[in-house]
């Protein structure tokens, strides 16, 4: 069995995420940028990390913007996808914004990124809209995608569900799920 771990960035893994994005984003961030997200009270960034390296092998971040929770970034390794690493982090960042006390969780996909809106779907998030030529890159449209009722009483008995799932998937794949504790969270500001 292999063990994984999904916790908070840290500093000393600043240029890992910048690399990370690089290969998986096409360079969303900067060391800058990343730096000032770790700085931000209202953003949530974490990495998964096997206990074996201290390669990143998944990345994601969550801002919190008044009750909405704004799913800004989203990445696995290419050599460590289909194996629900994508899942865990969703759920994680989807747990994290639950926490938080926000209402609905949001984001924007290419129309083309068929495989993150099939992951979305699962995790329940809507269509809402779309962002007409929204990327410089290929001036392709974004969906506008939400997932509504964070705060509803049953939700934390489906991330609990979500959780069993993806324990299962990572198990199959023989992966040992290490998910974030709240105690590992920066405390939020007042
Ligand atoms: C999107 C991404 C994070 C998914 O990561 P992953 O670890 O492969 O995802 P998982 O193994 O958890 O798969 C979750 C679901 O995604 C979908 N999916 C993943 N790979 C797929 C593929 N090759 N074809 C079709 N659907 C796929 C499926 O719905 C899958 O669920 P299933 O296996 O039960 O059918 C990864 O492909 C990635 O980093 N892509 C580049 C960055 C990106 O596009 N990020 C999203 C920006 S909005």
């Amino acid at each position: 069995m292999k063990f994984l771990e999904l916790m908070p960035l840290t500093a000393e893994m600043l240029s890992a995420a910048v690399e990370l994005d690089q290969l998986c984003l096409g360079g969303l961030w900067t060391l800058d940028g990343y730096r000032r997200e770790l700085e931000s009270p209202n953003s949530d960034l974490i990495v998964l990390q096997a206990d074996s390296s201290s390669e990143l092998l998944g990345l994601g971040c969550v801002w919190a913007i008044l009750d909405e929770a704004h799913i800004t970034v989203l990445a696995v390794h290419p050599n460590y996808r289909q194996q629900g690493f994508g899942q865990a982090l969703l759920c994680s960042l989807l747990t994290l914004a639950w926490q938080r006390g926000l209402e609905w969780a949001t984001l924007e996909v290419k129309v083309s990124n068929q495989i993150a809106i099939s992951l979305y779907r699962k995790f329940d998030f809507q269509e809402v809209g779309r962002r007409r030529r929204y990327y410089q890159d290929t001036g392709e449209d974004a969906l506008i995608l939400w997932r509504k009722g964070l705060q509803h009483q049953e939700f934390p008995r489906t991330l609990q569900t979500w959780k069993r799932q993806i324990d299962d998937r990572l198990y199959q794949s023989g992966w040992h799920l290490s998910w974030i504790r709240e105690s590992d969270r920066a405390p939020l500001c007042e």
